[in-house]
């Protein structure tokens, strides 16, 4: 599917229509891979959650040949094991997310270390994540007029599917902390 995209995505040259293809298979790799571990794993109905954060970061880093450009991950991810209706929508989440840190918070020229940091655990029947940069933070503000379907399809699923909650603090980068009751 992956190396289907990457063809076609050769013959095209224009940057706005590649951002896109991008953008998209992003997304379908963040399914991809739950449906992988599944196969790989004994339960077929529970997915170690944490590895899977591991496994998606990176192929994100790849994608977007952030280490090249000296952004450095941490991710610190419990092996809890999330039931698949939540791990779905999660994992689409996270690839939002995670793709907004390595699209905005590092324009160049950018000072000192760009840093990502990724925690992840469960507490007392909650899954709470934890995604913060070092970046320019609040300096990106957003207007109505931003097309914005990332931070609309995060909303839908973290509130509306999940019945999670999500804050977000912009004071030194930005800090996205995420719960979501397992049940
Ligand atoms: N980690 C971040 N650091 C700096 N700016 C960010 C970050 N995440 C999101 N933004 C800003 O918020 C805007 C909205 O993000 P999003 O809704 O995902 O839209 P899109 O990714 O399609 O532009 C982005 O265009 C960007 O300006
Ligand atoms: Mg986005």
């Amino acid at each position: 599917m992956n190396s289907l995209i990457n063809l076609q995505m050769r013959v095209l040259d224009d940057e706005g229509v590649k951002t896109i293809f991008r953008d998209t298979q992003n997304r379908i790799r963040s399914m991809a891979m739950i449906h992988e571990k599944l196969i790989q794993s004994d339960s077929l109905i529970r997915i170690d959650f944490g590895q899977y954060i591991q496994d998606l970061c990176r192929a994100l880093l790849r994608t977007f040949a952030a280490a090249e450009s000296g952004v450095r991950m941490s991710v610190d991810a419990e092996p809890v094991h999330v039931p698949l209706k939540i791990a779905v929508p999660c994992g689409l989440v996270i690839n939002e997310l995670f793709s907004n840190v390595l699209k905005y918070a590092f324009p160049e020229p950018f000072e000192g270390q760009k840093e990502v940091h990724i925690t992840f655990k469960e507490n007392d029947g909650q899954l709470e994540l934890i995604m913060r940069d070092n970046g320019v933070g609040k300096r990106t503000v957003r207007t109505k007029s931003d097309t914005s379907l990332g931070r609309e399809l995060v909303e839908l699923l973290i509130v509306q599917q999940l019945n999670g909650s999500m804050n977000i603090e912009t004071d030194q980068g930005t800090r996205i902390v995420l719960h979501i009751p397992l049940e």
